[in-house]
């Protein structure tokens, strides 16, 4: 099967005694040099994972957990329609992913499930020995991030978390004119998730599904459990797309830490608007009546070690194009990726913007030009090849993971920090430092070698 119609047939993005089992350090355990695969959440985002793994010759997908029949049935013709065996399924219940975490023949787990599953299945594979790539989110407490790296550090278990905005093409390329010292010392950057998300449809062709203003049990995909967290929280709920690019940018717990943030929401209208306005919707429809926590806009300040500010915006629930906001600014230029624009004092004609798309084609990162043809027709613009095959390849070489558990953690604390900064009317929070003194000496390694 053509590799772009895989794709698109398999992807379901819409709009929008610990170490007795640990990791085996120093020895590729995959049978015939395969890594051999679990999938544990095979919704939207773990089936696109997993048909971009169904490409690869190093991988082999072993077996699938879903607590959806539906889903679960889709991933496994995936697997058989891409010649392979099917998988072991386990589907018996929210804890049946424990039962696949006992499975022999299975080296490294991806979890893409909702967002409070992240840090119980997360804990368990690595404590099973299995590697881990954990799909993005916020954290639901401070606790929780706490216990990701007090276990990957009994454990020694390999963990990314797989911000796939780390490696889009543009980021990358200014990430490679960072380094070049082209923009001058850093001094505020901006970032943030910015996506309409009040709907989640999907056409795969045949039938719609979701949409409407339905969500928990009677939602579809991401409203059946994402905007259980518009209704009870308030915060910067969706950190990592914002806060991952802009890390490798100042070497974030690689000589650099974030000290403290503060966040501000603004008011919460959005999502009634968007159900009293809705044909499925209208005032008198149940939902109508609910009261969403979530401010429409939350933007959150954040301070760092070496004097850098950070701003995030966290914007979901509102009429707008889709825009991760990123501004990376120095002593020397900036470039703001909402208008494609760039301004580098001596080279741009003074106090003009200039298109980016030229400094784009000067600074393209070396793994994209290596890589463009491999990552061509794979999700959001061809990252999505980019964050598995990182992990992949760190994993058989056993590397380092170029995102590990001290960036997730930092990363993802800014949500409580934020709901906490919220509650107390704007008072700034300390960031945990979660590597224990350790930024101090640890050195950059995203995207600095040849194979991925
Ligand atoms: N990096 C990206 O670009 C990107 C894009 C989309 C989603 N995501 C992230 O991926 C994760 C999943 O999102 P999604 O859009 O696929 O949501 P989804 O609702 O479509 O899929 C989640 C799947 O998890 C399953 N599930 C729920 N509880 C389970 C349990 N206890 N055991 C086993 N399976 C369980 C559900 O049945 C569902 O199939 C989220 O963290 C989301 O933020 C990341």
């Amino acid at each position: 099967m053509q590799r772009r119609k895989f794709i698109q047939q398999t992807s379901t993005i819409g709009i929008i005694g610990i170490a007795s089992q640990g990791f085996s350090i120093g020895k590729f355990v995959g049978t015939e040099e395969k890594v051999r695969c679990g999938f544990i959440g095979v919704g939207a985002r773990g089936l696109s994972t997993l048909s971009l793994v169904l490409l690869r010759k190093d991988s082999v997908v072993t077996a699938i957990c879903d607590i959806d029949p539906i889903t679960t049935a889709k991933a496994v013709k995936a697997v058989t329609e891409a010649g392979y065996k099917s998988p072991t399924l386990y589907t018996d219940g929210e804890h049946a992913y424990k039962k696949l975490l006992d499975q022999k023949d299975i080296d490294v787990v991806f979890i893409c499930t909702p967002w409070e599953w992240h840090t119980p299945m997360s804990v368990d594979a690595m404590k099973a020995g299995k590697a881990v790539a954990c799909e993005v989110a916020g954290a639901m407490s401070i606790d929780e991030c706490w216990q990701m790296v007090r276990t990957y550090e009994q454990t020694q278990t390999p963990f990314m978390i797989m911000e796939n905005v780390c490696y889009r093409r543009d980021v990358m390329a200014v990430l490679n004119m960072v380094r070049q010292d082209v923009f001058g010392e850093m001094i505020h950057l901006e970032g943030g998730y910015q996506h309409d998300l009040r709907e989640v449809k999907f056409n795969d062709g045949v039938n719609y599904y979701g949409g409407g203003v339905e969500f928990g049990d009677k939602g579809y995909s991401e409203a059946k459990w994402r905007t259980a967290h518009s209704l009870n929280r308030n915060g910067e709920l969706y950190p990592t797309h914002g806060i991952g690019p802009v890390s490798s940018f100042i070497n974030i717990n690689r000589g650099n830490r974030f000290e403290y943030l503060t966040s501000m929401a603004s008011k919460a209208r959005g999502l009634h608007k968007h159900i009293t306005d809705h044909p499925k919707g209208g005032m008198n429809h149940a939902n109508a009546k609910v009261d969403f926590k979530l401010g429409d806009v939350v933007t959150t300040n954040i301070k760092t070690a070496n004097g850098e500010s950070i701003t995030l915006t966290h914007d979901t629930n509102l009429p707008r194009p889709y825009s991760l906001g990123f501004r990376v600014q120095g002593t020397k230029g900036i470039w703001m990726d909402v208008n494609k624009s760039m301004y580098i004092e001596g080279k741009s004609e003074p106090h003009r913007w200039e298109s980016a798309d030229a400094y784009s084609k000067t600074y393209d990162h070396p793994l994209w030009k290596k890589y463009e043809n491999d990552a061509s027709g794979a999700g959001h613009g061809g990252m999505d090849w980019f964050v598995l095959n990182a992990f992949i390849e760190a994993y058989k070489r056993k590397d380092p993971m170029p995102l590990d558990v001290y960036d997730h953690a930092s990363w993802a604390v800014i949500t409580c920090l934020s709901e906490q900064s919220i509650s107390l009317g704007g008072e700034p929070q300390s960031f945990p430092d979660f590597t224990d003194g350790k930024w101090m000496s640890r050195k950059p390694v995203f995207a600095l070698g040849e194979a991925y």
